[in-house]
């Protein structure tokens, strides 16, 4: 599994924190910044982020700002993304799960950086369990498509 991983000025400490997470889980990861000490715009990284999964070039996102809800809003406007905004275990657990999702956003106001270990470690791992969720995952693409 290839990762994409990006944050804002906003997630720097916790994109540090699950780069450690993916060395220790030995998942293949490259990081999209930002190199950041001053203040910049989150579609400028999640929009990249967003692209390089949707190509297939990574094969899942992960991506860090305040609140997570920027980064969220701007990779789900790219085609072929699912990305979910995750704050607690068992919604990271639940949206694998059900639907399928490409991309993870977490803030970094918002969580600490445990939770946010706990959070990723088990979003990556989970698997998709189709079955009756591949009819709605289905219509969403579907409707990507028309
Ligand atoms: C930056 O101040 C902040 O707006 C950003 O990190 C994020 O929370 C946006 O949704």
């Amino acid at each position: 599994m290839k990762v994409a991983i990006a944050s804002d000025h906003g997630g720097v400490n916790i994109r540090e924190e699950i780069k450690s997470l993916m060395d220790e889980m030995k998942i293949e990861y490259e990081d999209f910044g930002c190199e950041c000490g001053t203040s910049v715009d989150y579609p400028d990284y999640a929009l990249p982020v967003a692209e390089k999964v949707a190509n297939g070039e990574f094969d899942k996102g992960i991506l860090i700002c305040g609140t997570g809800i920027g980064m969220s809003i701007a990779a789900n406007k790219v085609k072929g993304i699912r990305c979910a905004l995750v704050h607690d275990v068992f919604s990271a657990k639940a949206t694998r799960q059900h639907n399928d999702t490409n991309v993870l956003a977490m803030g970094e106001r918002v969580i600490g950086p445990g939770l946010a270990r706990e959070i990723a470690a088990v979003w990556l791992t989970e698997e998709y369990e189709g079955g009756r969720h591949e009819n709605r995952v289905g219509k969403i693409k579907d409707y990507e498509n028309k």
